[in-house]
């Protein structure tokens, strides 16, 4: 199941940077991978009310889109994020002390830079364990960290939550803290987020960290404006997950007959994003031996994107034992930072 490497030889590292770095690749064999891909496009397309899984948005342009909804005014998300950080990575430090960051989903690791600043501060030893499905953006973006920082020790895993989570090795430093943020989460659906804490929980040790950072409710046109973007980003990013799955299965959407489509699910308290069928239409994605008709109007769904209450996430990470031992937010309560423990 695991093929384990040491950093590429394709890069010329110096040693001490080479010393401190190690890449682990998380494979799933072969086999198992080309009997099950698109099985979930499949299954996502011939339901009633169709939807595709969100993690078709980020192939390499998809991954480039959404570094720029970031930058985004009307997407308040990562700003905020960052300035919750910026704020109480002192006190995070303290709290924890000597501890190694595991992050989920690193991408660039750009908000990590905030909390090693603090550990480093505070002269407490540095081990980080990015987790990411990209093994280029690991090695990238963990290059970048082992120059800027030279005390620094990386252990990158390339391969999805579930894998990485389910083989972490023992921990080099006194404690550990598993890092969700991002408001990631909020991708999920109630029932995915039980079995991802439940995870969580099974990869800690009684007295270690998990940090969460998810987007809180709020004003309905706040929401919908961050997912409306007057450049159209968003639209585009979603509109690309079509252009991957042509790539991808040899497919023939036209993208140009399908229009982005996003709105706040008050009921469900949740951003829902679709893709609107402009006219009556068949696809085909050839590699799946799929044929799908369209309605005009009809919509596949591609992303929900869940806004938190405090309280009500509070009690729910308290019920699987990560107990939240602080939780820090934003002037306006826009976004939530929640470190919690796990109890025996
Ligand atoms: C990755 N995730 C937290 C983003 C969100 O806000 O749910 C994805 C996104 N979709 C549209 N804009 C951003």
């Amino acid at each position: 199941m695991k093929i384990s490497q040491t950093a590429s030889s394709k890069i010329s590292l110096d040693n001490s940077v080479k010393q401190r770095f190690q890449i682990e690749h998380l494979l799933i064999p072969t086999a198992v991978v080309s009997s099950t891909a698109g099985t979930d496009v499949v299954q996502g397309l011939t339901q009633t009310s169709k939807t595709l899984p969100p993690r078709y948005f980020y192939d390499d342009r998809g991954s480039e889109l959404f570094e720029q909804i970031c930058e985004l005014p009307e997407y308040y998300l990562t700003r905020t994020e960052t300035g919750i950080l910026q704020k109480y990575a002192h006190e995070i430090a303290l709290k924890t002390g000597a501890c190694e960051l595991v992050e989920l989903g690193s991408g660039s690791s750009t908000k990590t830079r905030i909390l090693l600043d603090a550990y480093e501060e505070q002269h407490l030893p540095l081990r980080y364990l990015p987790i990411d499905v990209s093994g280029g953006m690991l090695e990238n973006s963990a290059l970048a960290l082992l120059k800027d920082y030279p005390s620094l020790q990386v252990h990158a895993l390339a391969g999805t939550y579930e894998l990485a989570l389910a083989q972490l090795q023992a921990k080099e430093l006194a404690s550990r803290m598993i890092c969700f943020i991002g408001s990631t989460l909020g991708n999920l659906n109630s029932q995915e987020c039980e079995v991802f804490f439940s995870k969580i929980k099974d990869a800690l040790h009684v007295g270690e960290y998990f940090m969460l950072g998810v987007d809180l409710q709020k004003p309905k046109g706040i929401l919908e404006a961050a997912y409306n973007d007057n450049q159209g980003v968003t639209a585009a990013f979603n509109l690309n997950m079509l252009d991957h799955l042509n790539r991808r299965f040899n497919g023939n959407f036209d993208t140009s007959q399908f229009e982005h489509c996003a709105f706040y699910n008050t009921t469900k308290n949740q951003i829902e994003m679709h893709l609107r069928s402009l006219k009556t239409q068949s696809v085909e994605l050839a590699t799946l031996n799929l044929k799908v008709s369209f309605t005009k109007g009809e919509t596949i769904l591609t992303e929900i994107s869940r806004k938190f209450d405090i309280q009500v996430l509070q009690g729910e990470l308290k019920a699987k034992g990560l107990e939240p031992v602080k939780i820090w937010t934003d002037d306006n309560q826009f976004f939530g930072l929640f470190l919690c423990q796990l109890q025996a």
